[in-house]
């Protein structure tokens, strides 16, 4: 017989509930109905696409054409000609030899991140890189080395010492801060050192570069041969999944090694159809780019002004800080009280311990909403003891 335990199997979990909820740290899901009255600056929804009706309707249509779901991985039934239009249209826009679909960014990232590594590689990280990019180095099995934030000598360092297949990874915009990566710079440390480099453009695509084509398409990597990069098709473009971008090598490669790809099921008719019109939209109306990010600076400037402490804005996520996960969690439900959405973020979802609310900068919010959420987030700002906001 073996030892009985005190305890049900699972009743640890009860220390850890009560610990988080000591620190401040519960999260709940609280459901969002389908016709909120909320100003809703919490959202990814960047370019305000996810609820345009060219883009629904061609959801939609999808659904109705290739059904509700995928049927299978790609490499069995997953594959439809709307998966290949739109890999052709998503590798045209951004500007890269060839591109692959995911069913989310996460997978893509896991994907990439694995796939271009293994034993033996050595992976650079930034230590504001997403969970996903993350979890793609614990998956990798190569050797991982986390590096300062934004430091390319940092990563040259690094590289400095290694023989053999490198990789740095980095996202473009980073999702807690919303400052950016220096990409230019990255891309010539890696160069010297005959690495790769690997770009998460989850906050960058749609909003970045000309008429929205991402980051690396502006810092002038898009298309080179050591370079790929990542995006998620939930945020500038109103769906959901994944896609990796980069030369045609690679992603005949991914089709082959990447367990993501291989073994999960292929990216929704729907959320393909979507993106594949959300990607047309931004084509014919490439100022919605511009738009977003003259709302992000817009909000940086009416925070800062008020004596909010906000990073400026490299892309459409406004980030300002707050004395403390509990004031940060009062802050949100107090712009919710008056009718604005804001992000919370708080630790573990943090990499300095240091609680924020997000504010998404939408490309169809008017100045009038902008002055309305500003209003609010000013108004319900916590009182540090020094009397200041
Ligand atoms: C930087 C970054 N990379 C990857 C992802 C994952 O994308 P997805 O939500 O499509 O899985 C996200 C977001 O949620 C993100 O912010």
């Amino acid at each position: 017989m073996p030892p009985q335990r005190p305890d049900g199997p699972f009743d640890w979990i009860d220390a850890q509930r009560a610990r988080r909820r000591r620190a401040g740290l519960v999260r709940e899901l609280r459901p969002r109905p389908a016709d909120s009255p909320l100003l809703d600056l919490a959202c990814n929804d960047y370019l305000g696409l996810a609820h345009h009706p060219e883009v629904t309707a061609a959801a939609a249509e999808a659904a109705a054409r290739w059904g509700a779901g995928s049927t299978g991985s790609r490499l069995v039934t997953g594959s439809t000609e709307l998966h290949a239009e739109l890999e052709a249209e998503l590798a045209d826009f951004c500007g890269f030899e060839a591109a692959l679909v995911f069913s989310s960014g996460y997978t893509a990232n896991l994907a990439a991140v694995t796939a271009l590594t293994g034993q033996g590689a050595l992976v650079v990280s930034d230590a504001g890189n997403h969970a996903s990019l993350i979890d793609g180095c614990r998956l990798s099995r190569a050797e991982v080395e986390v590096v300062a934030h934004a430091e390319p000598e940092a990563v040259a360092k690094v590289l400095d010492g290694h023989r053999g297949r490198a990789l740095a990874v980095t996202d473009s915009v980073f999702s807690v801060d919303g400052d950016a990566a220096p990409l230019a710079r990255l891309a010539e440390a890696c160069r010297a050192h005959g690495a790769g480099l690997l770009i998460d453009d989850a906050h960058g695509l749609g909003v970045l570069g000309a008429a929205g084509r991402g980051a690396p398409h502006a810092a002038g990597l898009a298309g080179a041969p050591d370079v790929v990069a990542t995006a998620t098709l939930s945020k500038a473009l109103g769906s959901q999944g994944g896609v990796v971008l980069g030369p045609a090598k690679v992603v005949e490669h991914l089709v082959n090694t990447a367990r993501t790809f291989i073994f999960d099921t292929g990216l929704n008719p729907a959320a393909a159809g979507a993106a594949l019109a959300a990607l047309r939209l931004l084509r014919r109306e490439p100022d919605r780019a511009a738009r977003a990010r003259a709302v992000a600076d817009a909000l940086y400037r009416g925070l800062t002004d008020a004596g909010l402490s906000a990073v400026r804005p490299d892309a459409s996520v406004v980030s300002v800080r707050a004395p403390s996960p509990e004031a940060a969690v009062r802050w949100a439900a107090d712009c919710r009280a008056a009718g604005v959405l804001v992000g919370c973020f708080r630790p573990p979802s943090v990499p300095d311990g240091i609680s924020r609310l997000r504010l998404t900068a939408r490309a169809d919010l008017t100045d009038e909403q902008v002055a309305e959420a500003l209003a609010v987030v000013r108004r319900t700002a916590p009182v540090a003891e020094n009397g200041r906001p």
